[in-house]
């Protein structure tokens, strides 16, 4: 007789995706793979540019590995970056040393006639590629995560061709030229449905919506450049791999955060450090999972003000949890930071 499969699975993580309470909550960081390791630094001199660490399966998927061997994260996320989908829609795109991406801007509708229909899949195949090398590599405890960056997100780096402190050159194009805007974020939801819906079928086992510039849209611009390319994405990946567990971190959205949850259709909200917890706890968890949402900055300082911190967000554990900071794990941060973290989390 065979053994009754467990109904809800192995892995922590999607046990929460399920909306169940797990006694210890599963943990991962935001850019958990990344330059405070050493082991990261070491590869990512020996893959050359950013973009080819990317786009080399091979030293993406022990990148990715690399954070789930030191720390035995509840989950690995696919090494690879959001801009990825601009390249894959023709868009030039370059991390330059110390500068942070730099594209070839879209300063009015003239430059959509350099804006593929179609993602390139030969650009996002090598993406594919890691995701089943990380996900051979994984036990029945660890979900891999997959990604994209939410359209309006994306957009803001496409228009102004760079991050900048209030991405205002996207709020201006929105503003001046929205059937224009609306062409962009379209093709953006058409290429991420396709790019979430080849990683899940290389076997993540989760996707996120990185939405890292939401909290900048008044409400109205929110709903219509934030929340309905969201519902878009997630209604598209689920009418191909039905059941797709998707978490949405549209990042600093405060009082949006319910709408977000109730519109978009996300299995679970991912929260900034902002985000007060006794909201979440009292309004979202009882409809969604929430992950988050300890400040990166009490993470690097350690101590007491992380043990305070950490404390803090586990209040939210008596309902569905994950662990995770606000937003991603600053370089400078300390290696034994991280293991105090985790060991108050793990009791
Ligand atoms: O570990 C992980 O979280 C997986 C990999 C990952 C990266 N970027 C690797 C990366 C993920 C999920 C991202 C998402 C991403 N990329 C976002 C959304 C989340 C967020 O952090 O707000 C955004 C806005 C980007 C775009 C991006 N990529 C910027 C603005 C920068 C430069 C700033 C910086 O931190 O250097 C990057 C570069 C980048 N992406 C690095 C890493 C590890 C650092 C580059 C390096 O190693 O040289």
């Amino acid at each position: 007789m065979p053994v009754t499969p467990d109904p809800v699975g192995t892995k922590p993580l999607l046990r929460v995706l399920e909306g169940r309470r797990e006694e210890t909550p599963p943990v991962w960081m935001m850019r958990q793979a990344g330059r405070y390791l050493p082991e990261y630094r070491q590869i990512r001199e020996k893959a050359g540019g950013f973009l080819d660490l990317c786009f080399n399966p091979e030293l993406a998927a022990e990148v990715t590995l690399q954070p789930v061997r030191r720390f035995g994260f509840d989950a690995a996320i696919l090494f690879s970056d959001i801009l990825v989908m601009p390249l894959a829609l023709g868009r030039k795109v370059e991390f330059l040393a110390g500068e942070g991406p730099k594209l070839e801007p879209m300063t009015d509708a003239s430059a959509l006639a350099g804006l593929r229909d179609r993602a390139d899949p030969d650009v996002l195949a090598p993406v594919y590629e890691t995701v089943r090398r990380v996900k051979a590599q994984l036990d029945d405890k660890t979900a891999l995560i997959g990604f994209c960056g939410a359209p309006w997100t994306v957009a803001t780096y496409m228009v102004a061709g760079e991050g900048t402190s209030d991405q205002a050159p996207a709020r201006l194009f929105a503003y001046r030229d929205p059937e224009n805007f609306k062409r962009i974020i379209d093709r953006l939801v058409q290429g991420s449905i396709e790019y979430l819906v080849g990683q899940l079928k290389a076997g993540a086992d989760c996707v996120q919506i990185f939405d890292t510039w939401a909290g900048i849209l008044p409400p109205e611009q929110f709903d219509r450049w934030c929340m309905e390319p969201t519902e878009k994405i997630v209604a598209g990946v689920r009418a191909q791999v039905p059941g797709a567990k998707i978490i949405g971190f549209p990042r600093g959205a405060g009082a949006m955060a319910l709408p977000y949850v109730e519109i978009t259709g996300v299995d679970a909200i991912g929260l900034d450090w902002a985000f007060p917890r006794s909201l979440a706890h009292d309004i979202l968890q009882p409809r969604v999972p929430v992950q988050g949402n300890l400040d990166p900055l009490a993470l690097l300082a350690g101590g007491d003000a992380l043990d305070r911190e950490v404390d803090d967000v586990l209040t939210l554990a008596d309902r569905p949890l994950i662990f995770n900071l606000g937003h991603g794990i600053l370089p400078a941060t300390p290696i034994e930071h991280v293991e105090r973290m985790l060991k108050r989390v793990r009791g």
